[in-house]
C-alpha cells in the first residue's frame, strides 16, 4: 500500500491513484453497512450447510438437519387424513342422520364435508349453495319442499333420484292435459287462471270460477284441494309464489299443463360413499333450516 495522501482542497484521503492529474477521493463504506454484509454471508453458508441448498447436475445438497417440504407436507396430509378417517367412521356408523344432527362436532364435520361433495356433484344443477337454476333445478336453500323436506326425505331423494332407472326412483306424472286432449284449449285457460287465483294474482273471476271446477276434477288428486302440492306425489305447491318452470305467469302454468315438463335427477345411491350421501344430506338439510 502506498501511504496515505490527503487531497490538499476537501481535506480527505484519496485512493492514491492518479489519471492525468485528477485524483479519486475515497470514501470507504460504512462499517454497519459492511458487517452486516459479512453476517449475511456467515448466515448463508451456515444455511447451506443445514439445509437443502445448491443446485447440482442431479439434484441439489440435503444439508445436515435432511428436511424435505414434501415430506412435511406429507406429514400433514397423512394427520389430516387420519383425523378424517376417524369422522368418517362415526358417520357412517351414526344409528341416524339425525344423530349426526345432534352431535355438534359430527354435525360441523358433515357440513363441511357436504359442502364439498354438493359443489362437486350438485351445483352444476342446483346452484352454489343450493340457490336453484331456472328450467326445473329446485333451490334448495329454502323451506318449499316438492319431495319433502326431513332428513330421511332428502337422503331418499338423494340416493334414489328422480324418473330415472333406479327401481326406487321417485315416480310420477303429470298428464299431457293438451297435447292428450284431456281437457280443451279453454279449459285449459280457465285452470291457469284458478292456479292464478292461488297466489291471488288473478285478473278474471268469472275463468277462474270454471277453472276451479277443472281444478278439483283433473288436478286436485295430485295438487291437493287448495294447490298446496303433495310432498308424497311430488307434486309442488302451486299456492305459493315459487315455480320449477318458468315465472308463474298464465302463460307459462298453460305451457305446463299442455305438455308438463318432468324433472329428472339421477340416482347417487351407486356413485357416493354411504358416508358422503349421509353428508350431503346433512347439509341439503342445513341449506334451509330443515323440515
Ligand atoms: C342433472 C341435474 C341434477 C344433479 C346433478 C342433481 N340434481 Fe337434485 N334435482 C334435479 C332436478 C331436476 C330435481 C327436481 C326434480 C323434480 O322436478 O321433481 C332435483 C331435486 C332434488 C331434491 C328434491 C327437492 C325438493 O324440493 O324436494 C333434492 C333434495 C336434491 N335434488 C338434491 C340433490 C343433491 C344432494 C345432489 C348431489 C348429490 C343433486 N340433487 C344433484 C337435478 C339434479
Ligand atoms: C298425476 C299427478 C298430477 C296431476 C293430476 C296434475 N299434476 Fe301438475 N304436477 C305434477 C307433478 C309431479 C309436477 C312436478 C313436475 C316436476 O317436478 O318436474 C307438477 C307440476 C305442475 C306445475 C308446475 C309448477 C311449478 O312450480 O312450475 C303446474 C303449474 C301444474 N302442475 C299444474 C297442474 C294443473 C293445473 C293440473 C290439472 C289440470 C295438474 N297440474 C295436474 C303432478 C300432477
Amino acid at each position: 500500500m502506498t501511504k496515505r495522501e490527503i487531497d490538499s482542497i476537501s481535506g480527505q484521503e484519496t485512493t492514491g491513484h492518479e489519471w492525468d492529474g485528477i485524483k479519486e477521493l475515497n470514501h470507504p463504506l460504512p462499517s454497519w453497512w459492511l458487517y452486516t454484509f459479512y453476517a449475511s454471508i456467515l448466515v448463508a453458508v451456515i444455511y447451506w450447510v443445514l439445509m437443502p441448498a445448491i443446485p447440482w447436475f442431479n439434484g441439489h445438497s440435503n444439508g445436515i438437519l435432511g428436511y424435505s417440504q414434501r415430506a412435511s407436507l406429507d406429514h400433514v396430509m397423512e394427520a389430516a387424513t387420519a383425523a378424517q378417517a376417524q369422522y368418517i367412521a362415526r358417520i357412517d356408523q351414526a344409528p341416524s342422520l339425525a344423530a349426526i344432527r345432534a352431535d355438534a362436532d359430527l354435525f360441523n364435520f358433515a357440513q363441511a364435508g357436504g359442502r364439498a361433495v354438493f359443489n362437486e356433484n350438485c351445483a352444476a344443477c342446483h346452484g352454489l349453495g343450493g340457490s336453484g337454476r331456472p328450467g326445473g333445478f329446485p333451490t334448495l336453500a329454502d323451506d318449499d319442499w316438492i319431495w319433502g323436506g326431513t332428513l330421511d326425505d332428502i337422503a331418499q331423494t338423494v340416493r334414489h333420484g328422480i324418473r330415472n332407472a333406479d327401481p326406487d326412483s321417485r315416480q310420477s306424472v303429470m298428464p299431457n292435459f293438451g297435447t292428450d286432449s284431456i281437457l280443451t284449449a279453454p279449459q285449459i285457460a280457465d285452470v291457469a287462471e284458478f292456479v292464478l287465483s292461488l297466489s291471488n294474482r288473478s285478473t278474471d273471476t268469472a275463468a277462474a270460477g270454471r277453472g276451479k271446477t277443472v281444478f278439483a276434477d283433473n288436478c286436485a288428486a295430485c295438487h291437493g284441494d287448495n294447490g298446496q302440492g303433495k310432498p308424497e306425489l311430488g307434486a309442488p305447491n302451486l299456492a305459493d309464489a315459487i315455480w320449477l318452470y318458468g315465472d308463474g305467469s298464465k302463460l307459462a302454468i298453460m305451457a305446463q299443463v299442455t305438455k308438463p315438463k318432468m324433472g329428472v335427477m339421477p340416482a347417487w345411491g351407486g356413485r357416493l360413499s354411504e358416508a358422503q350421501q349421509r353428508m350431503v344430506t346433512v347439509y341439503v338439510h342445513s341449506l334451509s333450516g330443515g323440515q
